[in-house]
Formats: structure tokens, C-alpha cells, sequence
């Protein structure tokens, strides 16, 4: 058989053909918002035999059928239909949600895998839609890789499993979201997750109130234990090397990986810590924050790696908050649930005006055994030696280094007198110091980590920090101190430190105020160290 490409965009024929393929009892590829769908009517037996025959798909995994966007169609194909649905095909459809309804008689058994239920989607995609609205059937898709392979993100991905077994692909782009569906069984109370997917379970669980979680969504089943989504039961989308997990912070998944991982394994991480791993096949996530990305990127990482000879797959995993739920899934059913805690950390960012007390603050960091990153030396170290930080400056200021050597007056010249150039470095180096801070506590592997930041919040480095601690010291203290410490008139003291930010800056953007009052640095250290003793407790207690 010739597998037809279909590119609606430019044959204005394509809806219409694709949808007499489906009519006929063909089996077409469908693009949607999640992944790629190998589609059939879902009312003809015999096309949806084929369905499992093209896929190697076990009989009794039931498929889910696609409706386009109108909800009469949800009573045509179900009953029973609690009014919860309607509400969440109201709020999410189209849309990454798919729902276990009781099924009505006319969707024949062998599609629902002998079931008297049947899952229900609605997909976002315009032309996916348009072809089942003029098939005029609802259409059975599961994904449409090769049973037991990542799920397809592209009509390329689709026609390495399916070219020759299917009557046609229309390519429709890659996929927006890049994991399937969620699925909710609506039958049970409360409703269950059976998939985590492309819809966060915390959006669901603001429609419904309470979710339970079934037990495959988290965990490897038992021997002989049957899941509720019969699906979840196969070891899905496993590239051809075994693949561990590592959870835990962003840094110390990281960290773990590079400590534990041999010369040839490949590695599947977040773009911050790819320089950690050169030399090594590294496939790229996205960024630790953002989810979308990684879930869009996932099934292309597992997929690459069967192009390669790698012993083993290292991936960091994302925390269960929003789509990171969905990408951890897969990545850990990948894994057959392999997975290693590679631990949490508290990340703490100081800051505050000179001469309240930072110093002590980052000294009782040391005492507790943690490791102390001061902003300042990373970027003057990353000056020296980061190509793409050199590369980005030269591009904005022109050639502003002495071989190796950034020419300090020559580049405060430009940036002193002028805000707007100010403003591009400050640009410029905040968009790079986050990433390299992740790297160095991946590298240090301590338990607690003092970022010394004098813009910690303007800098974008707050948000690596679980709290953000401004020292503040009454004005006369900090005259005093700096005074002695710098060996100043009292006149310059007073003006550096009126020159400062006011109290009132960090009692607004920072969560923890430390008032340094004591007599002595080596007292106010000691208070530290209880501060931070006491943060790990509270945090340790949330
Ligand atoms: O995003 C998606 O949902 C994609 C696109 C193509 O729409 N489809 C997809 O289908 O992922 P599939 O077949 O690969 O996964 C469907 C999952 C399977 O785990 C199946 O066991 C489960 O849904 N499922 C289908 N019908 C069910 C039912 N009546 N009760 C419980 N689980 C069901
Ligand atoms: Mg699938």
C-alpha cells in the first residue's frame, strides 16, 4: 500500500479526500494538538481491526474516539453522561482532555476493547476537526506509533512506523502539545485520572473539586494487576537502551546524574545543565521551568536515542506540578519506573544594603556545611571564560576586551552615562547568570546553597531560591561598620549608604527580613545559622 502525505495548507482537496478515506474504512493519520492519531471510523468493525493490526496493538486496549467540536455528539455515543462532563467539555474542549463515558450500544465493543465504556475527546486542531466533521463519524485514534514506541509529534515521526500500513498521513505540523491526552473516568465518584496528559490535573481538579489519582499514574503495577486504563499496563514508548530517572531539584538531578553516569550513557536533561555533560549524546528538554517545552520535547527524546548506541539513558525529571505530572509519566514508564531520588536542597538567595550584615549571613552558610555562590565572581569569572557572554557583549558594545581582559572603563564609559545601555548589559548578563549558578549547585552537590546577590530580584536569581533574605541594619550601624571596615571618612560612608536601595525595596520583594542589631559580626553569624536552622524546619514542616 502507498501511504498518501496529505498538506492541507496547499491542496485544497485534502479535507475532503482525507475524510472519504475514513468514510471508505481506511486508516489515516490524523494531526492533533497532543500527538499524531492513526484514525478509522470508530463504528466499523473492520477498519477498526485494521487499526490494531497496523500498530501490533494488544486487542483489548480499548481506543478512544474523536468527536469534532459539538457536544450533541457526546449523547449520540454516550449515556448516562453526568452533568461534570458536560461542564468539562464546556470549560477544556477542543482540548488535551479525553473522558471514560458508559458507551452506547451503537460503538461496537471492538473498538472499546470489549469495555461498556468508551473514551471521548475532542482535539484542537481545526483541520482534524474539519475531516471528522465531513467523514461524519466519530474516529477511533490512538497514537500512531508502533505499539510499544514513543507516540509521534511530527507526520515524519508517523511515517517511520506507519509508511506502507496506512492509506494516508495529513501533515498538520508538529504537535502544539506534544503528550497525549489526559483521561478522566467520569463513570466513578469522585472522578479518576487514569493518563496524566496535556490538561494539568490542577485544572481539572478546579472544575471537580476532589480527583483521586489512580495508582498507574505514579507507580509501576504489581505482577497480574489490571490498571484502569488498560493502556497504562504496557511498557510504553521505551527507547532500545534501559533508561533511569532522576527527580529531585533541577541541580541535584543533575548533580546525581554526572556523578553516577558512565563515559558512554547519553543523557536526557534540562538546556541549563547540557554543559554539564559534554562529550556525551545529550538531548535537550527544554529549560527546568518550562514544562511546556519538556512535554513538547519528550517522545523526540526517547526517539533519538534509538538512533544511537548508548548503554544507558540518564533523564532528569520535572516535579509532579502542572504538565510536569505528564512528562515525569512518560519519562518514568520509559524507565519502567527506574527511578533515583536525587534529593532536595534549600536555596537560599541573600541580599541587602552594604554594611548590614550579608557577610555574617554568608559566613553561617559555610559554618552549616552549605556552599555560598556570589553572583558577582560568577559573572566576572563567566567574563573570562564564557564564549557566548563574551560574544553577546562584544555584539552589543563593540570590542570592549583586552585579549582575554574585559577593559572595565571601557565598557563603564559606554553603560555609566547611559540607562538604556545600562539596562542591555543588565539584560545580557541576567539572562546567563541563573543557568550558570544551576550548574555550579549541580557541581557542589551541598544541601544548603547561599546565593549572594546584591540583585537578587532584578536578576531573575530570586526565582532559583526557595526563600530570598534581605539583611537590613539601622543607617548609624551600617555608617559605623563600613566606616571601620573600609577605613572611609564618615562623610563617604554616609553617602554610599544613602546612595543604597531603601528598606522599604526589600520589604517588598524579599519573603524573609533579618534586622542586624547585634554588637559583633561573629553574634549576628551565629543568629544566621539559627535562622537558617529554623527555615529548613518551617520548610521541612509545609
Ligand atoms: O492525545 C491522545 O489521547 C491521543 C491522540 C491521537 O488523540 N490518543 C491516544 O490514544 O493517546 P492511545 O490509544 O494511544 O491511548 C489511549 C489510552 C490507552 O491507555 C487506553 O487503554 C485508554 O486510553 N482507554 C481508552 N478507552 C478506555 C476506556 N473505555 N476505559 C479506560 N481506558 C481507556
Ligand atoms: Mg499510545
Amino acid at each position: 500500500m502507498k501511504t498518501r502525505i496529505f498538506h492541507p495548507e496547499r491542496e485544497k482537496d485534502a479535507v475532503a479526500e482525507a475524510a472519504a478515506i475514513l468514510r471508505n474504512g481506511g486508516l489515516l493519520g490524523i494531526p492533533t494538538e497532543t500527538v499524531y492519531g492513526l484514525g478509522a471510523d470508530a463504528l466499523n468493525e473492520t477498519a477498526v481491526a485494521h487499526i490494531f493490526e497496523a500498530k501490533g496493538r494488544p486487542q483489548d486496549n480499548p481506543l478512544i474516539i474523536h468527536v469534532p467540536d459539538d457536544k450533541s455528539w457526546l449523547a449520540r455515543y454516550c449515556q448516562d453522561v453526568p452533568a461534570e462532563a458536560y461542564a468539562l467539555a464546556e470549560r477544556f474542549w477542543p482540548g488535551p482532555l479525553t473522558m471514560i463515558l458508559k458507551r452506547r450500544p451503537i460503538v461496537p465493543l471492538r473498538t472499546t476493547g470489549g469495555l461498556d465504556t468508551v473514551g471521548v475527546r475532542c482535539p484542537d486542531h481545526a483541520v482534524t476537526r474539519a475531516i471528522i466533521a465531513a467523514a461524519g463519524v466519530p474516529v477511533a485514534a490512538p497514537s500512531g506509533n508502533t505499539s510499544g514506541r514513543p507516540s509521534p509529534t511530527t507526520a515524519q515521526h508517523m511515517l517511520e512506523d506507519m509508511d506502507g500500513k496506512i492509506d494516508g498521513i495529513v501533515d498538520g505540523g508538529p504537535c502544539a502539545v506534544g503528550v497525549e491526552s489526559t483521561i478522566i473516568d467520569m463513570t466513578v465518584t469522585p472522578p479518576r485520572l487514569l493518563r496524566p496528559g496535556g490538561l494539568p490535573l490542577e485544572a481539572l481538579e478546579a472544575v471537580l473539586g476532589t480527583v483521586a489519582v489512580d495508582k498507574a499514574v505514579t507507580g509501576k503495577l504489581a505482577e497480574g494487576e489490571r490498571p484502569r486504563a488498560p493502556g497504562m499496563k504496557y511498557r510504553h514508548y521505551a527507547p532500545h537502551a534501559p533508561v533511569t530517572v532522576v527527580t529531585g531539584m533541577p541541580h541535584r538531578s543533575a548533580g546525581f546524574i554526572s556523578r553516577h553516569m558512565g563515559p558512554e550513557d547519553g543523557v536526557i536533561c534540562f538546556d541549563e545543565f547540557a554543559p554539564l555533560f559534554d562529550g556525551h549524546a545529550v538531548h535537550r528538554l527544554g529549560a527546568a521551568a518550562d514544562k511546556g517545552a519538556q512535554a513538547r520535547h519528550v517522545f523526540d527524546a526517547l526517539r533519538t536515542f534509538d538512533a544511537t548506541d548508548v548503554p544507558r539513558i540518564w533523564a532528569q525529571c520535572p516535579d509532579d506540578a502542572g504538565l510536569g505530572l505528564a512528562v515525569g509519566n512518560r519519562l518514568k514508564k520509559a524507565a519502567g519506573f527506574h527511578v533515583e531520588d536525587g534529593g532536595q536542597a534549600l536555596i537560599v538567595g541573600i541580599t541587602g544594603p552594604t554594611g548590614a550584615g550579608k557577610t555574617s549571613a554568608l559566613e553561617a552558610v559555610r559554618r552549616l556545611g552549605g556552599c555560598v555562590l556570589d553572583c558577582d565572581a560568577v559573572y566576572h569569572e563567566m567574563l573570562a571564560n564564557d564564549e557566548d557572554l563574551r560574544h553577546a557583549i562584544r555584539d552589543a558594545f563593540g570590542d570592549v576586551f583586552e585579549g582575554p581582559r574585559l577593559d572595565r572603563q571601557k565598557l563603564g564609559n559606554i553603560v555609566f552615562q547611559n540607562p538604556a545601555a545600562m539596562a542591555k548589559l543588565d539584560a545580557i548578563i541576567f539572562a546567563r547568570i541563573p543557568a550558570e549558578l544551576q550548574r555550579r549547585m549541580a557541581l557542589s552537590g551541598a544541601d544548603l546553597i547561599g546565593i549572594d546577590a546584591i540583585n537578587l530580584v532584578e536578576s531573575g536569581v530570586g526565582a532559583l531560591c526557595r526563600r530570598t533574605v534581605a539583611v537590613l541594619a539601622p543607617a548609624e550601624d551600617r555608617v559605623r561598620r563600613i566606616m571601620a571596615r573600609d577605613g572611609i571618612s564618615e562623610d563617604y560612608a554616609r553617602m554610599r549608604v544613602a546612595a543604597q536601595k531603601k528598606d522599604d525595596y526589600y520589604r517588598e520583594n524579599c519573603t524573609d527580613i533579618w534586622l542586624n542589631t547585634s554588637p559583633s559580626a561573629e553574634e549576628f553569624c551565629r543568629i544566621a545559622m539559627e535562622n537558617f536552622q529554623k527555615i529548613q524546619e518551617e520548610i521541612n514542616h509545609e
